[in-house]
């Protein structure tokens, strides 16, 4: 379905720092090949943050680990580039030798992994894991691996001396998850993939994660990957957002673009099934359920279950086209959308837990916009 290019705004002079181009990956399954990429493009600039937001299943986290080389040995890269870019040279990421994607993975790229807070090793103090990760990556100095530690967990508000010395089961949930922040720029990365970095949080505990990822964001300027189902913690973190459906990117643009004026019906539908603070509006959740991807429905895949869908998209898949200002869709019928968006912010939208300040994060977003 998508097209050779997916553009996006690039903030004022940044540079590139990943390019990604027609990228498809599948498993192989004793029914056959999943698709759980689709030609998938991409660019990611300096200091950036891009949201990926889906479905459960929609081929997020199979995008992230083929980005970094780590898809599960039943999987592979079947298509695209990934080019990594620093200083004017340019890495052809799925060229690299072992060798050099170990260094790659995190001194250049480094990502937080869904459900990483069991990632500690029980039974090895925090110290010894962040000296372990930084002598893997050829960094063998020990006063300047403490150092570069201590700094960071002041950075994640943590207290330094204590959770250096702690053994992962002395620390909260919220508390290694901000160690494993720490430990994911340790060696300075340019890129940090972050997959699902606040599920299995407290609200309170995820809205202080997030408030210590912008401000290291800010501090140490690498650019993000964020991964989310949240779509309000999307919109907060991210300077653009990439709807994902079926292994394919669907919608992106900046997060005004997708939260006020969303193009494709399922970024709509997403943005509809989010409760609202006032309650005026209905909840609707998209029918039906993702596709299988061994066998994804022709023409468009989303057209059993899309409200606007047409013999024309049974039969022929959308190129993601642009719309302006790097706001790319892909879909037959977007006036339709256009038309049925209409009302869709007369409440500020926020989830059923969401704090008093999220809320005021949400209302802001809306004020950016009017
Ligand atoms: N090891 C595997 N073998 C076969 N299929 C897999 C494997 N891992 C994932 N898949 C399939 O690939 C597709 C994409 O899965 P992926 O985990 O990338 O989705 P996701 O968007 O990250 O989902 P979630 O939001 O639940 O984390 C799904 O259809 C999934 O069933
Ligand atoms: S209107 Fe057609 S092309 Fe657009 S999302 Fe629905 S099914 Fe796909
Ligand atoms: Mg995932």
């Amino acid at each position: 379905m998508n097209g050779a290019v997916t553009g996006g705004v690039a903030p004022e002079g940044a540079e590139v720092v990943l390019e990604v181009r027609n990228l498809s990956a599948e498993y192989a399954a004793s029914r056959g090949a999943v698709r759980a990429v689709e030609n998938v493009s991409f660019t990611l600039h300096r200091g950036e943050a891009l949201a990926l937001i889906g479905e459960s299943g929609s081929g997020k986290t199979t995008l992230s680990l083929a980005l970094i080389r780590m898809l599960v040995r039943s999987a592979k890269v079947t298509k695209g580039s990934v080019r990594y870019l620093r200083n004017g040279e340019s890495l052809d990421v799925l060229a690299l030798s072992e060798r050099e994607l170990r260094r790659f993975r995190w001194s250049e790229c480094a990502m937080v992994f869904q459900g990483a807070q069991n990632a500690f090793n029980p039974v090895l103090r925090v110290r010894e894991q962040f000296l372990d990760t930084a002598y893997a990556h050829g960094k063998r100095d020990r006063a300047w691996v403490k150092k570069r530690t201590l700094e960071l967990f002041r950075l994640v508000r943590l207290d330094p001396e204590r959770v250096y010395n702690s053994y992962p089961h002395e620390l909260s949930g919220g508390m290694k998850q901000r160690a494993l922040l720490a430990l994911g720029v340790l060696l300075d990365p340019q890129v940090v993939i972050l997959d699902e970095p606040t599920t299995a949080l407290d609200i309170l505990t995820q809205r202080a994660i997030i408030d210590v990822l912008s401000e290291m964001r800010s501090r140490l300027g690498f650019s993000i990957l964020f991964i989310s189902h949240d779509l309000a913690l999307a919109a907060e973190m991210a300077d653009r957002v990439a709807t994902m459906y079926a292994g394919e990117i669907v919608e992106t643009g900046t997060v005004d673009n997708l939260f006020y004026e969303p193009l494709h019906p399922y970024t709509l539908g997403l943005l509809r099934s989010v409760p609202r603070l006032s309650g005026s509006q209905d909840l609707v959740s998209i029918p039906g359920s993702p596709p299988d991807l061994i066998s994804p429905p022709s023409g468009c895949k989303f057209h059993p279950r899309c409200p606007f869908a047409t013999g024309r998209c049974e039969q022929d898949a959308p190129p993601l086209e642009d719309f302006g200002g790097g706001h790319l869709a892909a879909c037959w019928h977007t006036e339709r959308v256009v038309e049925a968006r209409a009302g869709l912010w007369d409440a500020p939208a926020v989830s059923p837990t969401q704090t008093d300040a999220q809320a005021d994060a949400q209302s802001s977003i809306r004020g950016v916009r009017e």
